[in-house]
């Protein structure tokens, strides 16, 4: 109710992500009445296309999401979109100097079609190569665009490092003010991610047990299946440590590991993560080779290894180092959590795909039966999204008392019964009524670069290559050593 009206404006409007996940997203916010009548969706891109082109495109590539029963609200939701050229290849220098030849006309008209609509709220979402971030910023400042109630939505990846990542913010700081700005971490708009944070806070039973006097240790996994064919471009400069553990993975260490906050407020949830991060123990030098593992699948069965994918260019040096699979024993230096590892751990073709954070409780202090296993806590995100809490029961039965290990498990697939809405869904809608709790504030970010660079550094100085490991399995041998080390041990089970 009362949905301000918005224009968005979504750079890299044809491309992949706005394809597959942005306008989606917005149609069925659109159909759940999150978006005001006359809002607008405005895709910027090089494609030199006309409203009714784009409009056709996205309704040959997006129509199999939508139900039978709403075709009216398609065709509405097909209203609302624009499409605006700008040769944003031609503009974009990526010097931080200017942006060179500026394609004016297309800059004319996007500002044309925003004119006279300025006190809508006006999101400008830049879901383009993260060069374009501060040349983007600029032209729209220059073009007068900027309103008092503007935003801006900024994509992965923030940087590649901790100093480029500090050269976007500047650069985008220099526009926007940190309220306006919403740094995606697409994670942090899953359900069970906001699940994790009621489960901690709205419940009474585990805050005084999430600690290391009762906690051995937390595994966070985030596993896929799938490769990365024709993606070889963007992951030979990125890997799993900057494509995945230096946001998803640290995002969901920091909702673990945090204190308590005072409010659900933005600040005050965002306050305590970034202690977290800065409580990390860094990771430096030869320290690397024993706290961390690389690996790069190899072809297996049917399926290519990475040096294999398709791409359209032959591999490189850079290909041949990069990690597809990374794991790393972090520490959370402070009181709380001394002592007790947090393994992060993620790869590409691996034989399932599951995201979750298991939580490993200490064994009993004094144990009378035979047989019995330390209590686990499974926060799974993905792929049905749920709650287990492995506890020991008795085996039925007139003997000797056998013990089991049993799930106490809650399926939210099957306690609600309503629709879980895409992370991005999430994320637009608070875009839209101006919350960034689930957005990554400048420090936050620039703190989870400050851990990673390190490790980065140390991986470059390092002279062997990831440890190969065969496409369908769960990672290099160093993966399962670096906890057998200490008589510890993956969780695979319960699929
Ligand atoms: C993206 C990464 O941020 O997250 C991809 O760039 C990865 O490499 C994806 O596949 C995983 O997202 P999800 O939601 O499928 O876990």
């Amino acid at each position: 109710a009362g949905a301000h009206t918005a224009d968005l404006v979504v750079f890299g409007g044809t491309g992949d992500l706005a394809m597959r996940k942005l306008i989606p997203a917005l149609y069925h916010s659109d159909r759940d009445g999150r978006l005001s009548p006359e809002s607008r969706v405005i895709a910027m891109s090089r494609g030199g296309l006309t409203d009714a082109d784009f409009r056709g495109k996205v309704d040959a590539e997006v129509r199999d999401q939508v139900p039978a029963d709403d075709q009216a609200g398609w065709q509405r939701f097909l209203g609302r979109l624009h499409h605006v050229s700008v040769d944003v290849g031609r503009d974009v220098t990526g010097t931080g100097t200017g942006t060179g030849g500026t394609d004016r006309q297309g800059w004319g008209a996007l500002t044309r079609l925003l004119a006279g609509h300025e006190q809508r709220d006006r999101v400008f979402y830049l879901a383009s190569p993260p060069r374009t971030f501060g040349p983007f910023c600029r032209e729209l400042d220059e073009a007068g665009l900027v309103t008092p109630s503007s935003r801006v939505v900024l994509e992965k990846p923030l940087g590649h490092d901790l100093t480029s990542a500090q050269r976007i913010n500047d650069e985008v700081g220099a526009i926007f003010d940190e309220r306006q700005i919403f740094r995606i971490d697409h994670y942090l708009g899953k359900e069970t991610v906001q699940n994790l944070l009621v489960l901690r806070f709205a419940n009474a039973f585990l805050e005084p047990i999430w600690n290391s006097l009762w906690i051995d240790h937390v595994q966070i996994t985030a596993a896929e299946t799938v490769g990365t064919p024709g993606r070889r471009g963007y992951y030979d400069h990125a890997g799993a440590l900057r494509d995945m553990v230096q946001n998803h993975l640290l995002q969901l260490l920091t909702l673990t590991a945090m204190e308590p906050p005072a409010r659900s407020d933005r600040e005050a949830v965002r306050d305590e993560k970034v202690k977290v991060l800065q409580a990390l123990r860094p990771i430096t030098g030869t320290e690397a080779d024993r706290f961390t593992v690389r690996g790069q699948y190899v072809g297996a069965d049917d399926m290519p290894g990475y040096l294999d994918e398709p791409a359209s260019t032959p591999p490189t040096e850079a290909s041949r180092r990069v990690e597809t699979f990374t794991a790393i024993r972090a520490e959370v230096k402070n009181w709380r959590w001394a002592g007790v590892p947090f393994y992060l751990r993620t790869g590409k073709r691996m034989p399932y795909r599951r995201s979750e954070i298991v939580v490993q409780f200490k064994d009993v202090p004094h144990s009378i039966y035979p047989g019995g296993a330390p209590n686990r806590l499974v926060l799974r995100l993905q792929p049905e999204e749920g709650i287990r809490l492995h506890i020991m029961a008795k085996e039925p039965g007139a003997g000797d008392v056998t013990l089991k290990p049993v799930p106490l498990s809650l399926s939210f697939g099957e306690t609600f019964s309503t629709r879980v809405p895409e992370a991005y869904e999430r994320l637009l809608t608070d875009v839209l009524a101006g919350n960034p709790t689930l957005f990554m504030r400048r420090d936050e970010v620039e703190a989870a670069w400050r851990w990673i660079d390190p490790i980065l550094q140390a991986w470059e100085s390092q002279a062997e290559l990831p440890e190969p490991y065969a496409a369908g399995t769960t990672g290099p041998a160093g993966a399962h050593e670096l906890l057998g080390r200490s008589g510890r041990a993956w969780h695979e089970d319960d699929a």
